[in-house]
């Protein structure tokens, strides 16, 4: 953790010194040198805390952290130092944990599709966890990794609630004959893997698809594989205002697997968690760039408002778009906070407005229909729990830097 100290983008802050002080401080200094950058901060205490909170919850349970979730350095390491295991779903995302130490064991190559060249990789360089879910796959690993150990992707298909694009795991009707294929090409089955998406997750839905993730524990017994591995996956929220609480899913998860993988039955439990470390600790800010008022009257506008529609491009604020695989940021009114510096008053009143991110990205709307006080370009905007599949792995964003992040720790969580 002393590595911290000596980079200039870490901060230590005293206890009560909340993100958005620093963020507030940080505006100052930037207004002062006129820079319009947009940046994150990001309070690596709050993951910390998390942590602490996900071992208690979930003490069976092992994490690790979906580096496409959230690839920044200040996460990466402080993960790797909380002793946290990594899944990555690329060569890069691989080559990135191991730049900073971290063994190959503390590594899952969790991708359902992988490129050859990158299941070579994770073999040379000692990563031997992956997962598999169709055949084609299976003989990619059994041909190009033959000191894999294999986890089974399931899917507990009879529930309405499991991840709806079927892109994670297999049928259990189908896991037979995949378990035997496997078998044949002589590939190491080591446990079974579900995910069951990300969003508005039901407690229940995990007890289903453990008692389904037994069930292919079962069949692969009886083909002779000594499974000793369950993934149980993300979803699990990284805000308080979801319908069901962490503590309560966590609830469901320790006895779902009480009953189906009770303490001792020689089975290691690992998750998969992302947003729920990662979306509070990070709050993002961007100015304005530019702005375009639309006449109240103009088609699509709300005619219940007599009041224009201001637009504004907000520089480089982070795109779903820049992380193809994972799921959108919740930019949308729901979970994201926006905030204007300047909070609507009489003297300010509000406006019906839409957000756009850099110009010439179709796919960036970032909200329509927020109110906001009439924002002139220079104004910052401030969007809290950000810290989820924001962080673009590439440099730059439609011809914008990457946003500077500034990480910070209270003493007490140091
Ligand atoms: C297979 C898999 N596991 C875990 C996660 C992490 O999900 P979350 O960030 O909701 O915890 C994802 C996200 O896309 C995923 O695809």
């Amino acid at each position: 953790m002393n590595g911290y100290l000596n980079e200039s983008n870490f901060m230590m802050v005293e206890e009560g010194f909340t993100t958005r002080d620093l963020l507030e401080n940080l505006l100052v200094e930037l207004c002062q040198a006129s820079d319009q950058q947009a940046f994150f901060v990001a309070d690596l205490g709050d993951i910390v805390k998390k942590h602490l909170r996900f071992l208690k919850a979930l003490p069976r349970v092992k994490p690790y952290f979906p580096v496409k979730c959230n690839c920044s350095e200040g996460v990466i390491r402080l993960l790797a130092e909380l002793e946290a295991g990594f899944a990555c779903t690329n060569k890069a995302e691989i080559a990135r944990v191991q730049s900073i130490g971290v063994p190959g064991d503390k590594i899952f190559y969790s991708s359902p599709c992988k490129q050859v060249a990158h299941i070579k990789y994770a073999a040379s360089h000692g990563v031997r966890l992956l997962n598999f879910d169709n055949e084609v796959e299976l003989s990619k690993v059994a041909r190009s990794h033959p000191g894999a150990g294999l986890l089974l992707g399931v899917t507990a298909d009879s529930i309405p609630s499991a991840h709806p694009s079927a892109t994670f795991g297999t049928t259990l009707k189908s896991c037979r004959l995949l378990l035997e294929a496997a078998k044949e090409q002589a590939v190491e089955v080591v446990g079974v893997s579900f995910h069951l998406g990300s969003h508005g997750l039901e407690p229940q839905a995990f007890a289903q698809s453990v008692a389904a993730a037994q069930l292919a524990f079962e069949m692969g017994t009886e083909l002779g594989y000594q499974m000793h591995l369950l993934d149980i996956g993300g979803g699990v929220p990284g805000t308080e205002d979801t319908r069901a609480r962490f503590e309560e899913i966590a609830a469901a998860i320790n006895s779902a697997l009480d009953l189906y993988f009770p303490d001792g039955c020689g089975v290691e439990i690992i998750a998969t968690p992302g947003r729920y470390y990662v979306t509070s600790a990070f709050t993002f800010a961007a100015s304005i760039t530019a702005r375009e008022e639309v006449p109240a009257e103009q088609p699509g506008s709300d005619a219940r408002r007599p009041l224009c529609i201001t637009s504004a491009m907000a520089s480089t604020v982070p795109s779903a778009a820049s992380c193809s695989t994972a799921p959108a940021p919740d930019l949308g009114c729901t979970s994201c906070f926006i905030s204007p510096l300047q909070r609507p008053s009489p003297e300010h009143p509000s406006h019906s407005s839409s957000l756009r991110g850099p110009p010439g990205r179709e796919e960036d709307r970032i909200a329509d229909g927020l109110e906001l006080p009439e924002l002139q370009v220079g104004e910052w905007l401030i969007f809290e729990d950000m810290g989820a599949y924001t962080i673009a792995a590439s440099s730059s964003l439609g011809g914008c830097p990457q946003p500077h992040i500034t990480y910070a720790m209270s003493r007490v969580a140091w």
